[in-house]
């Protein structure tokens, strides 16, 4: 079958999809959007984590016939002009990287909970992030990255271990 949507703002046209494929298989291996990793393809890790008309989800739970007529944002949509965004950068400066596999997901898992909640406690980061694993960074680097991103984008100063 055919899946057309608009993905990252930009009208797209998948052929030849199965009707078993997911979202991500698609985004991955036909659109050459390699940013949302395939971990579990259970709905388990966060790993491949999507807007899909803006609600984030687990893009290898979504069937790709799902997204047809609808707006998929991943990871390679959230920079803006080419630049990483504060979301990306702070990331970066926190230290809150390593194997990098997790990363693209709570990119995206993050973004959502700043544009829902401009200034989140450390309870709301944890809840936001719950669905987001990682084996690599033992949480704190990733919440260090949360509280800095926040601090940039609401010129506060970041509560916690990042400056
Ligand atoms: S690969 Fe989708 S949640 Fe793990
Ligand atoms: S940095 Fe390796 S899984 Fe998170």
């Amino acid at each position: 079958m055919r899946v057309s949507c608009t993905v990252n703002g930009s009208p797209t046209v998948a052929d030849d999809v199965w009707e078993g494929e997911s979202l991500l298989y698609v985004l991955r291996e036909r659109l050459g959007l390699p940013g949302a990793k395939n971990a579990c393809e259970q709905g388990e890790c966060g790993s491949c984590t999507v807007y899909l008309d803006d609600v984030v989800v687990c893009a290898c739970l979504v069937a790709a016939g799902q997204a047809q007529g609808r707006s998929v944002r991943t990871v390679e949509g959230i920079p803006t002009a080419g630049a990483l965004d504060a979301v990306q950068q702070a990331f970066l400066d926190a230290g809150a990287v390593q194997c990098g596999f997790c990363t693209p997901g709570l990119i995206v898992a993050t973004d959502d909970l700043l544009r829902r909640i401009p200034a989140p406690s450390d309870l709301q980061i944890r809840e936001a992030l719950a669905g987001n694993l990682c084996r690599c960074t033992g949480y704190e680097k990733i919440l260090d990255a949360v509280r800095l991103a926040t601090a940039r984008k609401t010129g506060g100063a970041p509560e916690g271990g990042a400056g």
